[in-house]
């Protein structure tokens, strides 16, 4: 069997930063609630008029992952997409990519996990490479939630989180077993799945039957039992870390850098305090991008790599949190 390691990292985030000064002006909010519930001080939204979208921001951070990785969009054999903010209902946003890199026909999926939605979909790619069906898999999570929020103070208690941004790696064949992705673990408990939920339009609700009520209906915006999803995420985050540090007998004292989904910096603060975890154990970077959901974890590697935070034989973990409930962590020895 072969192992997979990550060759190529990239991130984009729009150029639009809007502050929490600037959500005053749109909802009865403060700058001083968001920072001390969710530590966020700054997002990127996509501008008016931009081109950008899920793909197309999944795509720019992919031509960089690529390119770091010293291969080509030939090269690729697979991709694997990760978005709850897909450009169309379907198809899904993983053929985009096919086509707006102009690659040669290759398969693509796409990862519908939310929050955990990076975890998966890495996870999903190793396990093609480990079974030597593909060498080279590109891997992109991306949001463009801002289109979709409710921007106003009926929906303030979810539009303050969330950001658009995407992130992509190349996951490459190596025939070294020692180094690479050790192991991932994936969960999920559908019985919460109303909890964080975008409920319409769906096939039992269709856009027609929204505008009945179109005044009164917000089931097309986002909606979060926040304290709720709070209290499991905490409980999930641990025990999956601890699950995939014990499945490669390891401990907490060998992690080198723990990349939490970030949800929410006081959730991220309470796993580390939780696992005993120093500050340089920890990367955070919710402070200038807001929740991305499932592009969060691969835009703080991505970010983390490039601040020198990861050196060669690094132990790595990723784990995540959300809608679902899903959850999951994959473990790398780098
Ligand atoms: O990424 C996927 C997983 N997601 C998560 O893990 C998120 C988990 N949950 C959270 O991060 C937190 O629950 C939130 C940040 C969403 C909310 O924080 P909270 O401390 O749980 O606040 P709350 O929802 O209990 O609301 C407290 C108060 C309420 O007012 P009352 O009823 O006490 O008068 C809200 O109406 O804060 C009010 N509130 C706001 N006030 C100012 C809610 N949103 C805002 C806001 N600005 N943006």
């Amino acid at each position: 069997m072969y192992n997979s390691k990550i060759t190529g990292l990239g991130f984009y985030v729009p150029d639009n930063i809007v502050t929490n000064e600037d959500l005053t002006k749109m909802m009865d909010t403060s700058d001083e609630w968001i920072q001390e519930r969710t530590g966020i001080k700054e997002r990127r939204w996509i501008p008016e008029g931009s081109e950008d979208t899920s793909a197309v921001m999944g795509a720019k951070a992919a031509r960089i992952a690529i390119e770091r990785a010293g291969l080509t969009k030939d090269d690729i054999d697979f991709i694997v997409f990760a978005t709850l903010s897909p450009d169309y209902y379907f198809p899904g946003c993983g053929v985009m990519i096919q086509d707006l890199l102009e690659m040669p026909t290759v398969g693509a999926i796409d990862i519908r996990n939310q929050c955990s939605g990076f975890v998966y979909a890495l996870s999903t790619a190793d396990q093609f490479i480990k079974t030597g069906m593909y060498k080279n898999v590109l891997v992109i999570g991306s949001e463009y939630h801002s289109n979709g929020l409710d921007k106003t103070t009926r929906g303030r208690g979810v539009s303050v989180i969330f950001g658009d941004g995407a992130g992509a790696c190349v996951l490459s064949r190596t025939e070294d077993n020692n180094k690479g992705i050790l192991s991932s673990h994936l969960h999920s408990e559908g019985k919460y799945a109303e909890k964080l939920t975008v409920l319409s339009p769906s096939i039992k609700k269709w856009v027609p039957e929204i505008f009945k009520n179109i005044d009164t209906d917000v089931s097309y915006f986002p909606y979060m039992d926040g304290t709720f999803v709070f209290k499991h995420a905490i409980v999930r985050f641990t025990e999956v870390i601890h699950e995939g540090l014990k499945a490669n007998n390891l401990t907490t004292d060998d992690l080198d850098l723990f990349i939490p989904h970030q949800a929410n910096l006081r959730i991220s603060q309470f796993v580390q305090h939780k696992l005993k975890l120093s500050d340089d154990q920890i990367y955070n970077n919710i402070m200038s991008y807001g929740n991305t959901t499932a592009a969060s974890i691969i835009i703080a590697l991505t970010e983390a790599w490039e601040k020198g935070k990861i050196k060669d034989d690094d132990l790595v973990v990723l784990a995540a949190f959300g809608s679902g409930f899903t959850w999951g962590s994959v473990i790398i020895r780098w």
